[in-house]
């Protein structure tokens, strides 16, 4: 089977599980990695954090982002207006107006005065649909993040920290890796935290 059929087939598989999940274990799990990203010292001495709105049964970030008080402060993705699938960061605050993107997911207002640029982000909090043992990281099909991250992948913009968050079961044997694929630095799940640095 080719890789491009076999990762069809994995997206597939890992998102019907996530949906047998019911609201409860979705959010016990939520607060579960949300307490082991808190104990992380990496987090503890960071301020700026990048971080998604959970859309569906990803793993949910509402507990997180209810926890962060400054001095952090949280940046959330907006398809970028201009260059195709490529996120943009927003830095959330009360004044924040909310809408739907075209997918659905809920995103902040695009404003330029709040964009962050990547080089000013120090953890990076992302969705995943999947991630193997080394790290590589399966998403859902757009390649968002493998662009918005390109330049951070050729070492470009060595101060952030990658951290994909999880449920246990999206944990899956190695996956087929493209030349463009970003893997990740850090995966939390409720039951362990995954580092795959060195
Ligand atoms: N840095 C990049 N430059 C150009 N195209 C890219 C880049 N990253 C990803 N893509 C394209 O995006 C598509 C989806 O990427 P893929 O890795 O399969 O999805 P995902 O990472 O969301 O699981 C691929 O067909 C690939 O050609
Ligand atoms: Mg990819």
């Amino acid at each position: 089977m080719q890789a491009q059929q076999r990762q069809q087939q994995l997206r597939q598989q890992v998102r019907q599980q996530r949906q047998t999940l019911s609201l409860a274990q979705r959010e016990q799990a939520g607060a579960q990695v949300a307490e082991r990203l808190q104990a992380l010292a990496e987090f503890q001495q960071v301020t700026m954090i990048a971080s998604y709105a959970s859309f569906g049964a990803e793993l949910p970030t509402c507990t997180i982002h209810q926890q962060l008080a400054a001095p952090k402060r949280l940046a959330l993705p907006v398809l970028h207006p201009v260059v195709a699938h490529q996120l943009l960061f927003l830095e959330i605050t009360e004044a924040t107006v909310w809408q739907h993107n075209r997918y659905g997911i809920n995103e902040p207002e695009l404003r330029c005065d709040r964009v962050i640029p990547l080089a000013q982000l120090q953890i990076m909090l992302l969705p995943l649909v999947g991630f193997d043992r080394s790290g590589q990281r399966l998403g859902m099909g757009g390649g968002y993040y493998d662009r918005t991250l390109a330049a951070w992948h050729r070492g470009e913009l060595p101060n952030l920290l990658t951290i994909g968050l999880g449920y246990d079961f999206q944990q899956l044997e190695a996956l087929p890796q493209q030349p463009w694929d970003v893997p990740l630095q850090l995966v939390i799940t409720p039951s362990k935290v995954w580092d795959f640095r060195r």
